[in-house]
């Protein structure tokens, strides 16, 4: 299969969403950009369509899909009721990144939800996602447009790097603002569970609807199947390290685990993301304690070290609180060492 990448302006815009609403609607697959990452998109009431996204991404059955709607009409016939606490959520953060778990109704094929009672939705607010599941006049389901276990893409090019051949088109609406997935937080008992953390944070949510667990402070309750699959995994081995603050520990001083750890190693051979101060390697990002710029830029920076063949990445984590909490969600997951 061919795979198109279209970038999308002010003058093509409605011309390129209907090309991509029309393959919607006959049951194909489209990679979209949306605030928090890239989508790979199908018609959430097709069961073929969406076994389509499984198939391009090599994504285990058993991981359900994010559905998408355009219009808060759309939600009413996608979950069997709207829990009080989801409303105000909804009221404050739609459209924006936060994914809500709820009880699913019948409309929603088993296949989205990998054999769950319930469906996570969510109501992006990038202008041209919007619009494409206004044209397409259905839901749309759809995870991360990567390969299964690689980076989530936050330009148009690493869908490409991805799923070249695999997909019929891909919109180029340029890097995602956020550049992390969405928060995901169940509401489908009566506490709330903060599957995934994301742009809007623990803190934010617990302010508005009281108490928010983590999915380990609850046994009983299923939690999200993606937290069992390893993710965001480039080829170089990552090393963590964690900011001071969250550890306690003495001597984990990033500098010195750098010189540490690079000491039988040629430097060109490491790649380095610092945050506090530049450590000064050939490879190195450095985000000058701004939370945000690291998350927009952490899934490119990861891809990018892979891109230079690096053996070696060594991170400097963040505090846990706020976004800080969804970018080292990330990072733990990414690493094969935590010091
Ligand atoms: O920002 C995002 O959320 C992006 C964009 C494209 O919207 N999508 C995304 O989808 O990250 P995906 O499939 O990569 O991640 C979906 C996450 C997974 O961790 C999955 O386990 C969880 O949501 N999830 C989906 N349905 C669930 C359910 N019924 N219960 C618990 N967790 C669920
Ligand atoms: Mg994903």
């Amino acid at each position: 299969m061919k795979t198109q990448l279209i970038k999308i302006n002010s003058s093509n815009k409605n011309k390129v969403l209907s090309i991509a609403a029309d393959l919607i609607k006959k049951g194909d697959v489209v990679a979209f950009p949306t605030e928090t990452v890239y989508g790979l998109g199908a018609n959430a009431l097709d069961e073929n369509a969406v076994k389509k996204i499984f198939v391009a991404k090599g994504r285990p059955n058993d991981n359900p899909l994010i559905v998408h709607i355009s219009n808060i009409n759309q939600l009413n016939e996608l979950v069997e009721f709207v829990p009080k606490k989801a409303e105000i959520l909804i009221k404050k953060y739609w459209p924006g990144p936060l994914t809500i778990v709820m009880k699913k109704s019948f409309k929603i094929p088993m296949c989205i939800t990998g054999g769950l009672n319930t469906v996570a939705i969510r109501m992006p607010s990038d202008n041209n996602a919007l619009e494409l599941i206004k044209k397409s006049g259905c839901p749309i389901a759809a995870p991360s447009a990567n390969s299964s276990t690689k980076p989530s893409p936050t330009m148009a090019k690493h869908v490409m790097n991805d799923l070249n051949g695999k997909i019929p088109l891909i919109i180029d609406g340029g890097k995602c603002k956020v550049g992390l997935e969405s928060t995901v937080i169940g509401l489908s008992n009566d506490k709330a569970i903060l599957f995934r953390p994301g742009k809007i944070t623990k803190e934010e949510i617990g302010r508005l609807i009281g108490k928010v667990d983590l999915p380990c402070e609850q046994s009983k309750i299923p939690s999200s199947p993606g937290m069992k699959y390893k993710h965001y995994s480039p080829k170089a081995k990552i090393t963590l390290v964690e900011a001071k603050i969250n550890t306690n520990k003495k001597g984990t001083d990033f500098l010195n685990v750098v010189k540490k750890f690079s000491l039988n190693e040629s430097n060109d051979l490491i790649g380095i993301i610092s945050f506090t101060k530049r450590v000064g390697f050939e490879n190195e990002f450095f985000f000058n304690k701004s939370v945000n710029l690291y998350a927009k830029n952490l899934f490119f920076v990861l891809r990018e070290f892979d891109k230079r063949g690096l053996k070696k990445i060594i991170v400097e984590g963040v505090n846990d609180n706020g976004f800080g909490l969804a970018l080292m969600n990330r990072l733990r997951k990414a690493s094969s060492k935590i010091i």
